[in-house]
């Protein structure tokens, strides 16, 4: 399990400038973020694997990047206009507004006429200790009735053009999904596709969530990296049909991608999706859940759609979104499976797991163990003393250097121990510290060895290296995926 708590990584996110609360300075917004210097670079090194492994590495992929504003009527092809609701009630008195399956298991106000109308907070499904009531009252102000469950659309609408008019209604895309089905055609006749083969979009998405939290875990704005795969049912593969054996693959290949930049397996398990918890379109769905603080819940779900979306754009919008198989001289429309991932509760599932909090002598060092290419920065330069400018120049000069290839910070502002459990906290795997026997003492007639030391995070082992050698050392630690044992056995050790 990962040592941290969701309020330790809420702290440390605002603290060292990962994420911050949307408008904060006029009291925030209802469940938006914005991510900070180190944030936006964890956020886009997320989506760059994820672009570079499932799009750019296979021969089976394309990309996409539709509009966030689409058509309104594909959102009543997709079905979201009618189902993209969920039953949510309101208080009468403060007005507040529940999901109406959330008002009975949230902790709730109670005014205890057994106590003289005494006020107490009462645990979620439980009854008063004193007078033995349960809740019917609004849970949060314990005053007001609840109005009947009525059905809330989700989708954010706006109005597109200058007239706000019915006529002009359209949403803000709850999904990137749907800009790939609309696409589908379009995609097919520009690069003569043959089946099975997938489209893939990173994008924000809006969802008018009514009850969101746990910190970006469920927001209102937030970005999906999807791949919509487009398969020929009457395949067979592995013995059964295309869809069904790719569903597993897809399964497979998106959880060892998130075991391969770091999550720990014991923190994911996968959840089968039965009877009503099936969406509409889906012939069977698998969540890939992670071990948050809150408890197991959805990093993100593997869906088999069937050719349910492109079936329905077909008859919305008049166009035929077939496929012809050569092979049996037939059109058909694709099934599809859908891998659709959270790059928001992916950014806070890699957060989560690679805290770590260890004693090194004597006290407490907090290490962000992220893997090498998720890590925000690549490498701190970090001059031993500030006051000799030879040092300080050569930092300057080193980490000019390196940026061209790594993101590079140079940093002076604090003591060495400081500024190394500084990197640790956000990740950091390398610092390069340049010192007096660097630049040599001309006081002392001593001349410079040209080397400085690599201290790496994990180990805080230190090696001294030419500094000639490092675009090279760092091209094989950073880009080449060398282990940092086997390219520290080729230099010696410095002390600690
Ligand atoms: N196209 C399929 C689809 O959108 P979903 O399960 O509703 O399926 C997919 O969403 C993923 O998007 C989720 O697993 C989660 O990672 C992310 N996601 C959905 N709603 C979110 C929200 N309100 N805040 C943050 N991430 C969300």
């Amino acid at each position: 399990m990962s040592a941290a708590s969701m309020d330790v990584i809420v702290s440390l996110c605002k603290r060292r400038g990962f994420v911050f609360q949307s408008s904060e300075i006029y009291g925030g917004t209802g469940s938006c973020w914005d991510y900070g210097p180190l944030g936006v670079e964890l956020r886009n090194n997320i989506k760059r694997i994820w672009w570079r492994d499932f799009v750019q590495q296979r021969d089976d992929m394309v990309g996409l990047d539709a509009s966030i504003l689409m058509h309104p009527t594909v959102w009543k092809a997709s079905g979201h206009v009618d189902n993209f609701t969920d039953p949510m009630v309101d208080c009468r008195e403060c007005k507040r507004r529940f999901r109406a399956d959330q008002a009975g298991t949230m902790d709730w106000t109670h005014y205890c006429p057994a106590t003289k109308g005494n006020k107490f907070t009462i645990k979620g499904g439980e009854r008063c200790p004193h007078c033995g009531a349960s809740r019917t009252l609004c849970p949060e102000c314990g005053k007001g009735e609840l109005t009947a469950p009525r059905q809330f659309n989700l989708m954010f609408k706006t109005f597109m053009g200058p007239v706000e008019e019915d006529a002009a209604v359209t949403y803000l895309r709850p999904e990137t999904a749907q800009g790939i089905f609309v696409n589908f055609d379009n995609v097919l006749q520009a690069t003569r596709r043959k089946l099975p083969f997938g489209i893939a979009q990173i994008g924000k998405a809006f969802r008018n969530e009514i009850t969101p939290g746990n910190f970006i875990f469920r927001s209102r704005e937030f970005e999906q990296m999807e791949i919509e795969y487009f398969v020929n049912p009457h395949d067979q593969l592995d013995g059964r049909p295309a869809d069904e054996a790719w569903h597993d693959r897809w399964i497979a290949e998106c959880q060892s991608w998130f075991t391969r930049y770091g999550l720990d397996p014991a923190n994911l398990k996968l959840h089968e999706h039965l009877g009503d918890e099936l969406a509409h379109y889906s012939k069977r769905t698998v969540d890939l859940l992670y071990r948050f603080p809150m408890g197991w819940n959805e990093l993100m779900g593997i869906a088999n759609r069937t050719d349910f979306d492109l079936k329905q754009h077909a008859k919305f919008s008049g166009k035929s979104l077939t496929y012809f198989d050569e092979e049996r001289k037939e059109h058909l429309v694709p099934f599809v499976i859908e891998p659709s991932a959270g790059v928001d509760r992916a950014l806070l599932a890699f957060l989560l797991d690679a805290y770590q909090e260890e004693e090194v002598r004597g006290e407490k060092r907090v290490v962000l163990r992220l893997h090498p290419e998720l890590a925000p920065i690549k490498i701190a330069v970090l001059p031993l003393l500030k006051k000799r400018a030879e040092i300080v120049a050569t930092g300057h000069d080193l980490r000019h250097r390196l940026a061209r290839r790594w993101l590079t910070l140079y940093d002076d502002t604090a003591a060495i121990g400081r500024l190394y459990r500084r990197q640790d906290e956000v990740g950091t795997p390398y610092c390069v510290t340049v010192d007096v026997k660097t630049v040599g003492d001309p006081d002392k007639g001593e001349a410079g060895d040209g080397k400085v030391t690599i201290r790496e995070r994990d180990t805080m082992q230190q090696i001294r290296v030419p500094m000639a050698d490092l675009e090279t050392v760092f091209g094989r630690l950073l880009d080449a995926g060398t282990s940092w044992s086997e390219v520290a056995a080729g230099y010696p050790r410095a002390e600690g």
